[in-house]
């Protein structure tokens, strides 16, 4: 019985191949004659591109089966990706794409998009083994369709020349205005942005941003050497990142890792953040924030802010931050505003962080200003709802640094369990230092923090409407 079955499927196979040997062969000859000529390394696209019929649009490459084909199963050696919906296919080398690192390919990167726009749940392939000179680009909607997968396996460079970038660009690889957008893979994103580390012309380029999207994935995939920040989402609504590396030199001029601003439900875990500035960046406008198992170094830390420049308002609430490690960095988790803004920081979480040779692990500065003088000013952005806990580690200047604002004195700061030693006993390390901060301690600390004030500030200012968040 087994042995005639098995005998059975053998034959059903061997009939299954000749078949597709045969359409096959039809394929190739028969249609895709003129731009398109098969590629035999291709080999994630052809195991992608077993669904049956016809891709829409010109890009759609890859299909085996149309025509007047019999019907039959598809080859059963070839493993299916776990979503098997994906339509379409849209390879940037079928738009021309040279992908010798020295053509520039831009043109190909944007018909491709646009192939891969029309279809829904598309798939634009950047495949491995290729190095893709790429200039400023926008792969934007409104009018695409949802869910679009970028799968990023080879590497995208940028151009080195200023002039390539033009003026008073925001940004290198741009996404926009896009209802599900996932970028995957293990490919890279080299900004090659040594030449402008020096030059701080340019307030915020990021290397790869995503504004007005909702559904936003990133994974996989690296960043590295970014003229300045790496990855940028702005207006945003429900972001994931994951498993993912940032990479610059410690000493590269306003590299963030992560800049979050104005985006709601982003949650961003098991990544690795080395850059030149802030690991992670939380600007006004964000709420909702989850952020955990995340290495940071070489880094400024995780912030939020600066909030309340040139008298803006800024809100941001509902942030936690967890399972941190860090390693050289500047500061560890920090929130810093601007003297004269208005509005309100709430509900933020920081813990189990583990911190190493960093200078001043836990940092509160309402003062910040990052010009030789800054005005003192009476209003300030709100702090309260501050909790810190299980921050544990050593620091190379000082353990805690609270600076509230006069007229606003931070209120509802909580620590629990932390536990930080200097690097070296031996040099002169300044004491924690708190100013305008109301809270309480849940345990002692070490070392302990004897300056907090405890209750609630008495002078505290009533809000106005232009206050509220
Ligand atoms: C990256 O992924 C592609 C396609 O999935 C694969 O062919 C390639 O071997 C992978 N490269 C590495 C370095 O893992
Ligand atoms: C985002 O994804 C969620 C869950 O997959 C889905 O319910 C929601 O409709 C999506 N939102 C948009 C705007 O596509
Ligand atoms: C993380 O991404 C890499 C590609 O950079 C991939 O090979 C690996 O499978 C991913 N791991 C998880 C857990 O997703
Ligand atoms: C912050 O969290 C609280 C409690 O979970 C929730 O009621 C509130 O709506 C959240 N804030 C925002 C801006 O989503
Ligand atoms: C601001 O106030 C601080 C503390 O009162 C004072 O030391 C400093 O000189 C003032 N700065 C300016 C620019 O007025």
């Amino acid at each position: 019985m087994e042995m005639r079955g098995l005998r059975l499927k053998a034959i059903v196979l061997l009939i299954l191949f000749v078949l597709l040997v045969l359409c096959s062969t039809f394929d190739t000859c028969n249609a895709r004659r003129s731009t398109r000529h098969w590629r035999a390394r291709r080999s994630s696209s052809s195991s992608l591109a077993q669904k049956k019929g016809k891709a829409k649009g010109k890009g759609g490459s890859h299909h085996h089966g149309g025509g007047g084909t019999p019907k039959q199963k598809p080859k059963p050696d070839i493993a299916y990706p776990p979503s098997s919906q994906v339509s379409s296919l849209f390879n940037v080398l079928d738009f021309g794409a040279k992908g010798d690192g020295m053509t520039d390919d831009t043109k190909a990167f944007q018909a491709a998009w646009a192939a891969s726009c029309k279809v829904e749940a598309s798939t634009m392939v950047v495949p491995s083994g290729s190095v893709f000179l790429v200039g400023p680009i926008s792969f934007s909607g409104p009018y695409c369709q949802p869910n679009i997968i970028f799968q990023l396996d080879g590497k995208i460079i940028a151009p080195t020349s200023p002039k390539a970038w033009g003026s008073g660009l925001l940004q290198w690889l741009e996404f926009t205005k896009l209802r599900g957008i996932t970028i995957r893979g293990n490919g890279t994103i080299e900004g090659q942005g040594s030449v402008w580390w020096t030059n701080t012309q340019f307030e915020d380029d990021p290397a790869l941003r995503f504004y007005g999207s909702t559904n936003v994935t990133v994974t996989g995939i690296t960043i590295q050497n970014s003229p300045q920040c790496h990855l940028k989402f702005d207006n945003c609504e429900s972001v994931l990142v994951y498993n993912m590396t940032v990479s610059s030199p410690g000493n590269s001029l306003n590299t963030d890792g992560i800049h979050l601003q104005n985006s709601r439900g982003v949650t961003i875990h098991h990544t690795e953040l080395g850059c030149g500035d802030d690991c992670i960046s939380i600007q006004t406008g964000c709420s909702n924030v989850y952020i955990h198992n995340v290495n940071c170094g070489p880094g400024h830390g995780i912030s939020i802010g600066g909030l309340g420049r040139d008298n803006t308002k800024a809100c941001v609430s509902n942030i936690t931050v967890q399972y941190i490690n860090m390693h050289d960095t500047m500061n560890g988790v920090r929130i810093k505003t601007w003297q004269g803004g208005s509005g309100s920081v709430q509900n933020i979480r920081f813990s189990n962080i583990q911190v190493s040779e960093v200078q001043t692990p836990i940092v509160i500065d309402q003062f910040y200003c990052d010009r030789s003088t800054c005005k003192n000013q009476t209003s300030a952005v709100a702090l309260s709802g501050i909790n810190y806990e299980n921050i544990r580690g050593t620091y190379t200047v000082k353990p805690v640094h609270f600076a509230c604002s006069d007229s606003i004195p931070c209120s509802d700061i909580s620590l629990t369990q932390v536990d930080l030693k200097p690097l070296q006993e031996r040099y002169h390390m300044y004491d924690p230092f708190c100013w305008k901060t109301y809270g309480e301690l849940y345990t002692p600390t070490i070392p302990p923090i004897y300056c907090l004030e405890s209750g609630k500030p008495t002078s505290n200012r009533i809000l106005s409407d232009h206050d509220s968040c």
